[in-house]
């Protein structure tokens, strides 16, 4: 077999067998494949798509190009939850100590920032003392005995989509709806759980655009999942405005502890007790509207919130600060945001205010960039909301106050007005099964 046949012969426009999908994963992750050829057949992939049969194989080729966690050792269903990225998404933090609480085991490997979308493991890492890197034993430990876990991912997991992703990443190669899915769902079947729930996240925040096209991403997750013998569901939400108010990692730890304890914007909450609702369902295998009771009542009852102290402090964390959310550092310098116009506000472009707040320094322009934690921003009003000009729509916080000028421009730049109230689009757009 030649590498050369095979992009030729997806160029032409014909289908791979899983043999010739296993030759390029297994030769370009052992590095006998050059960059240029992989670059030419993932070009191949992005102009002529993936059949569901070279989606399918690729994803478990890529899967076992590294470790596969083995997680029958704990005993129970085992559940993990992704997001395909977005801006103010802090639905771990909530999500999985409430299925936790409701029985659900959830070891769950996450990942950092990049660009304008934010991650759980530098969120977590905002919480004094917090360990994001555990060996596999303690994981697996913490998982049986306490039912939660959350680390970063780690770097034998699924090591042909790094390579591959990183390739992509440099050839444009990354918008291809058959190469995000086959990327996602390998970390996620290499991570061993049983039940899968997907937040694909669509709008001016996200990688999907359009409802259609986050609708076809989430079909082919689920159908992979399927063929894998995994129970997959997938939520399409809103990434069109920045989800809840707070943006930069401590200030949406501190966020996230407000919905668990029954506070916090309805936007967020409404997110994360669907999510929630979905994988104690799929889990638990009961019905979604006794799943949905269980979980309000994991978010009433405070046992949700009990579940995130008790991971927190078996990781390591200071749980004073999430008991009082005062302690955590707050930034030198605020600058309050003013509305330059009167009226309505049609659109809160998330992919700008997740941009802004990079500026500010919550998160990296590069994958070296540190972060500062206690940066971020504060949004006081969002779409649907009425202001007058001069009125106070967001709040930056910063170490260094010569980051507010183009911060402040481009979150500025944010916000369209019209004279109407806009009407009021859906959070939750569909459920693929
Ligand atoms: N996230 C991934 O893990 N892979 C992609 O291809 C896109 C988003």
């Amino acid at each position: 077999m030649r590498i050369y046949d095979i992009i030729a012969k997806k160029r032409d426009g014909f289908e791979l067998t899983d043999k010739e999908i296993a030759f390029f994963v297994r030769g370009f992750t052992k590095g006998e494949i050059k960059d240029s050829q992989a670059a030419a057949l993932l070009m191949a992939f992005y102009l002529n798509g993936l059949t569901d049969s070279e989606t399918l194989c690729l994803t478990n080729e890529m899967a076992h190009s590294g470790d596969m966690l083995d997680l029958s050792s704990i005993g129970a269903v085992t559940a993990d939850k992704h997001s395909t990225g977005g801006v103010g998404d802090k639905t771990t933090l909530v999500v999985a100590p409430i299925v936790a609480a409701l029985g659900v085991k959830i070891a769950k490997m996450s990942g950092r920032g990049l660009g304008h979308t934010g991650g759980t493991v530098d969120k977590l890492e905002s919480i004094e003392g917090f360990r994001t890197e555990l060996s596999g034993e303690e994981f697996i430990d913490q998982v049986k005995r306490i039912g939660l876990c959350v680390v970063g991912q780690s770097t034998d997991l699924a090591p042909a989509d790094k390579k591959l992703y990183a390739l992509r990443d440099e050839t444009a190669t990354v918008g291809c709806v058959g190469l995000i899915a086959s990327s996602i769902m390998s970390k996620k079947l290499a991570s061993g759980a049983q039940c899968i729930v997907l937040d694909v996240k669509t709008g001016s925040g996200a990688f999907m655009k359009t409802v259609e096209d986050a609708e076809k991403l989430s079909r082919k997750m689920v159908d992979i999942g399927k063929g894998c013998k995994r129970k997959v569901a997938a939520l399409i939400t809103d990434m069109n405005t920045p989800l809840g108010n707070n943006i930069g990692n401590a200030l949406e730890v501190i966020e996230a502890v407000e919905v668990l304890n029954g506070k916090g914007p309805e936007d967020l909450r409404e997110v994360c007790v669907a999510l929630a609702a979905n994988i104690a369902s799929l889990s638990l295998d009961i019905p979604l509207e006794k799943a949905e009771e269980a979980v309000s009542c994991a978010l009433s009852d405070g046992s949700g919130f009990k579940k995130l102290c008790e991971m927190v402090e078996s990781q390591g964390g200071n749980v004073r600060q999430l008991l009082d959310t005062g302690l955590f550092p707050a930034a030198k310098f605020c600058r309050k945001v003013v509305s330059e116009q009167s009226g309505f506000i049609s659109f809160t472009d998330a992919e700008k205010i997740g941009s802004s707040s990079v500026l500010l320094g919550a998160g990296r322009k590069t994958k070296e960039d540190r972060i500062d934690h206690s940066a971020g921003i504060i949004l006081h009003k969002k779409t649907g909301d009425c202001v007058e000009k001069g009125d106070i729509i967001a709040e930056l916080f910063a170490n260094n106050e010569s980051l507010f000028d183009e911060s402040e421009k481009l979150l500025l730049s944010a916000y369209s007005f019209s004279h109407n109230k806009p009407e009021k689009k859906p959070i939750i757009y569909k459920t693929v099964r």
